[in-house]
């Protein structure tokens, strides 16, 4: 018998850092230990708890559910337009459009990736830092990854000016790749002013704004963490966004999600859409049913809706108030640290070399990745002065 090899010959793959972390934390028998790597809203216990509204749902699907049936590559129609008019509002900036549920936010970018990775001349830029998979799902499909700076780490700000002049060297067609709010990791927001300037250079030079959409309603309301993209759908011919339900819904392990296609005629979306489809029936099949279920069933009923509105203004009010306390702290450390209070989201990126980073785990149990970023719901407001305390001397 001839042998095969195929499992031996593959390359190692490395761990995901973060699942190391966790892994780390979890094995870590330190009272004081405090995890700021995580990636997930952790509530003042400490938990991520199911939302009211989630829990209503899933109690009113369990009673009105009567098949399990497939539901078909783009998924359930209903949930994607009830998805849209929250996202979108009911005007969608006053373009048309058409989308695809999708295995979450994640399962959003990679159908997006393939229909972008379809012309082999588009490139796609992206801001850095950003999410660490964002790379790694565009280059996954063969597309060229080009980079603009977004952030400078040491002074807390984000640079506008240099991302407008790296992307007048993009061309007619190539993609850019923004996030819509809460940026991930540094938390760091764009004016009204920056994110017009952003659509006056797409526009000008027919590039593709594909925003990433993950956050909404944890920075400020849903429809002011919204503007920005509005703003930029408003101003250009073509666009799409990847919606992620993981963390405003906390719906993350049910995989919901969905991609959206904008433009002026409802025939080419459509064409869009039957791509992403067929893309979806050759990997996936078709999406994940229980989380767009969920998400259907709050949206579509005015009390669950205002049970979820109302939880998720409870989650980012606290985020807001550990980022008041992390400011006050931190800045007595370094005072551009004083940028964590006006930062969005769960996210800010400390100064900080990855040697320290190991050195703080190991001298006082505080966990985050060699990036230095910190998902500031990982503290408790109580915890928050001890937590700068100790971090603070080992910021660069
Ligand atoms: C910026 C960003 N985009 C997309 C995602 C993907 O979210 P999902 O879990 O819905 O795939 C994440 C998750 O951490 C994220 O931080």
């Amino acid at each position: 018998m001839n042998k095969t090899a195929v499992f031996d010959s593959l390359a190692e793959q490395k761990p995901d850092p973060l699942l190391e972390l966790i892994a780390k934390f979890a094995a870590d028998p330190r009272s004081g230990k405090v995890d700021l790597g995580v990636g997930v809203y952790r509530d003042e216990t400490g938990r991520t708890p199911v939302m009211r509204a989630v829990k209503a749902a899933e109690h009113h699907l369990w009673e009105t559910q009567e098949s399990k049936s497939y539901i078909g590559p783009e998924g359930d129609p209903a949930f994607l337009r009830a998805l849209a008019t929250e996202v979108f509002e009911e005007r969608h900036g006053g373009r048309l459009l058409a989308g695809i549920q999708t295995p979450g936010g994640t399962g959003a970018l990679r159908l997006a990736a393939e229909l972008l990775a379809l012309d082999k001349q588009r490139k796609i830029w992206i801001g850095t830092p950003t999410w660490v998979n964002h790379r790694a799902i565009f280059a996954a499909v063969g597309l060229e990854v080009k980079t603009y700076r977004f952030f400078d780490i040491a002074k807390q700000t984000v640079l506008v000016d240099e991302m407008l002049t790296t992307l007048q060297n993009a061309a007619p067609g190539d993609a850019v790749l923004l996030q819509t709010s809460c940026h991930n990791p540094t938390g760091a927001g764009l004016s009204s002013q920056n994110w017009r300037d952003i659509a006056a250079v797409i526009a000008a030079k027919g590039l593709f704004p594909l925003f990433d959409n993950a956050y909404q309603g944890l920075g400020r309301s849903p429809v002011e963490d919204a503007a920005g993209m509005m703003s930029v759908i408003e101003a250009v011919g073509e666009a799409m966004v990847a919606v992620s339900c993981s963390k405003s819904f906390s719906l993350y392990r049910e995989r919901t999600g969905a991609a959206y296609l904008f433009g002026d005629r409802q025939a080419p979306l459509n064409k869009g859409v039957g791509n992403l489809a067929s893309h979806a029936r050759t990997s996936y099949s078709m999406p994940p049913a229980h989380g767009a279920a969920i998400v259907a069933a709050i949206l579509q009923d005015p009390s669950r809706r205002q049970a979820w509105v109302d939880e998720l203004r409870e989650m980012r009010v606290r985020i807001a108030e550990i980022r008041h306390a992390a400011a006050e702290a931190f800045a007595q450390f370094r005072p551009e640290l004083a940028h964590i209070g006006s930062q969005e989201g769960m996210f800010s990126l400390l100064p900080i070399s990855p040697e320290n980073v190991q050195s703080l785990r190991s001298e006082h149990g505080i966990y985050m990745p060699d990036s230095g970023r910190i998902n500031v719901a990982g503290m408790r407001v109580a915890d928050v002065v001890s937590v700068a305390d100790r971090v603070g001397p080992y910021l660069t």
